[in-house]
């Protein structure tokens, strides 16, 4: 057995607990020193085993492993390091690379300790080995594991997430998961994919692995490529997914639409500012309508009644987009460039790349915005102004949808699904979505329909999530032809996975479902 990271032994305490009569050959690495003394302790307090605690990096005995290729473990356990590749020190971020490259996997400096870790303890396992680690949630869901995914597609034959309700450790915002892996014993054979079981409390920890295994729906291993989000839906709500998304009506969002970023300002501060701002520097002639966050559009809709409201309560609703060289201004208006100047903002680096520092480039609006992360479920908005959008929102140009159809038809129980499908989510359990994410979201756009736009501004601003998307899949889905069974379906997935990134238990998506 290899425990990469063991630290003060813990690991094979608990093994010789569980296991009292099982002789193991138990090799630990520990970086510290005195964690490795402690381990060593631990060890001879289990003599049945043939402990052997290694106080080294890791990553060098795995390096020259993979190099000449040792497969001899016949099982890894583990909590690895969780450290962001960026504050590894220099010599770690190249063993960390090492690894990929050895594995002839793509690299990213988005990575993250842990990653390499599983990928080296993988790969040191015979055919058939077994790996059971405790990993950041977020090899479900984020982007930078996906080679870890692929590799693990591609070698193991069948893999198994326990993704707990609750947090495991106290302090942390991140979630932890167990992954179980089993390795291939021949190189074709062919991969289950993976399961996600979720549990609550520790009684699954008497539960059989094995049982676990083979009770869990499976996720196939084609699938595995991608995300691992596809894996806590249900196989029914797999295949509903699935069918609808070759409904003639359904649409990837990348074929209907098109997302840019909004502008970069470099300074939010000095270039979004409220009217009496304009007013005390006579910024009027430079000032346009400006909205970036999603309190400054509760609704669907984002136009002059709206902004006047912002612009009532003191919301910075200007922005400041002086093109005019230094010459042809005002006083005034020299002298809030001159504000800027006293404040250094002219050397912060998005600003210094452009000249003048004070001249915001790609400063074009689009009829549709989309803000970038959201609470419950992602939505557009309509753009009714041409106002300005800063960077905490995409510029969506349609292809073929019309705007009003565009953003009506998003708002429903599919496409709110897929965003969490394809969405990423940190600590706070806000969902993000990148352009490449949302790219892929299904959006139903039935031709026949004719948008109610006042009439779901008003529902938004007034309803919670659930109902919004109930309502609007009997409008959007029912005229597909979803059944009111399927769009229930739908919603109660979106309202699970939603609930569980928001860290809600299970009763809350009964209770939230009853309501
Ligand atoms: C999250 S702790 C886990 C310790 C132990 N398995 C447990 O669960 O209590 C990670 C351990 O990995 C060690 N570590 C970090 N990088 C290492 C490396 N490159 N090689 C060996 N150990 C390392 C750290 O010193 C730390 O003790």
């Amino acid at each position: 057995m290899l425990e990469p990271s063991c630290g003060d032994g813990v690991f094979v305490e608990a093994l010789a607990k569980a296991s009292p009569r099982a002789k193991f050959c138990f090799t630990g690495f520990e970086l510290l020193d005195e964690e490795a003394t402690k381990a060593r302790q631990r060890c001879l307090a289990v003599p049945q085993f043939e402990s052997r605690i290694r106080n080294q990096d890791f990553l060098d005995f795995a390096i020259s492993r993979i190099l000449t290729g040792q497969t001899d473990f016949d099982c890894a356990v583990g909590n690895p390091p969780f450290i962001r590749y960026q504050y590894l020190p220099e010599e770690s971020q190249r063993k960390a690379e090492a690894v990929f490259k050895l594995l002839h996997l793509p690299f990213t400096k988005h990575t993250n300790a842990w990653v390499p870790f599983v990928l080296a303890a993988v790969a040191m396992l015979k055919p058939g080995g077994r790996l059971g680690m405790i990993l950041p949630s977020e090899i479900i869901h984020v982007m930078h594991p996906q080679s870890l995914r692929t590799y693990l597609g591609e070698v193991c034959s069948r893999l198994l997430v326990i993704d707990p309700e609750e947090l495991w450790f106290d302090g942390t915002l991140q979630g932890a998961v167990i992954l179980f892996a089993e390795k291939k014993h021949q190189t074709g054979d062919h991969c289950d994919g993976v399961g996600i079981v979720r549990v609550s409390g520790r009684s699954f920890l008497s539960e059989e692995p094995s049982r676990l295994f083979n009770d869990t729906a499976r996720i196939n291993g084609k699938t595995v490529e991608g995300k691992w989000t596809r894996a806590l839906l249900t196989i029914a709500e797999r295949s509903l997914v699935d069918s609808l998304s070759e409904h003639p009506e359904v649409h990837r969002f990348e074929d209907i639409a098109k997302v840019d970023v909004g502008i970069v300002t470099g300074a939010n501060k000095f270039f979004l500012v409220p009217d009496d701002t304009v007013s005390r520097y006579g910024l009027a002639r430079f000032v346009h309508p400006m909205f970036g966050r999603s309190e400054h559009c509760p609704g669907v809709i984002y136009d002059g009644y709206q902004h006047a409201q912002n612009a009532r309560i003191g919301k910075p609703t200007n922005f400041v987009w002086i093109t005019a060289p230094k010459g042809g201004l005002s006083k005034k208006v020299l002298e809030y460039i001159e504000l800027g100047e006293k404040e250094k903002l002219h050397t912060r680096y998005k600003c210094r790349i452009r000249k003048p520092w004070y001249t915001v480039p790609s400063v074009y609006a689009t009829e549709v915005c989309m803000l970038k992360r959201a609470n419950d479920t992602p939505r557009l908005i309509l753009n009714e102004l041409s106002a300005y959008t800063t960077d905490t929102a995409y510029r969506i140009n349609t292809k073929t949808a019309v705007p009003e159809q565009l953003v009506y038809c998003f708002l429903n129980a599919l496409t709110a699904l897929s965003a969490e499908l394809e969405g990423r989510h940190y600590g706070g359990g806000v969902i993000e979505l990148v352009p490449s994410e949302i790219e892929k979201l299904l959006v139903p756009l039935p031709k026949r329909l004719r948008p109610n736009m006042q009439q779901l501004d008003k529902l938004v601003r007034k309803e919670i999530a659930q109902v919004v998307l109930a309502q609007q899949s009997k409008h959007v889905l029912g005229e597909l032809g979803v059944s009111p069974a399927d769009q229930k379906r739908l919603l109660l997935a979106w309202l699970r996975l939603k609930n569980r990134r928001q860290r809600a238990s299970e009763e809350d998506t009964n209770e939230q479902d009853a309501a």
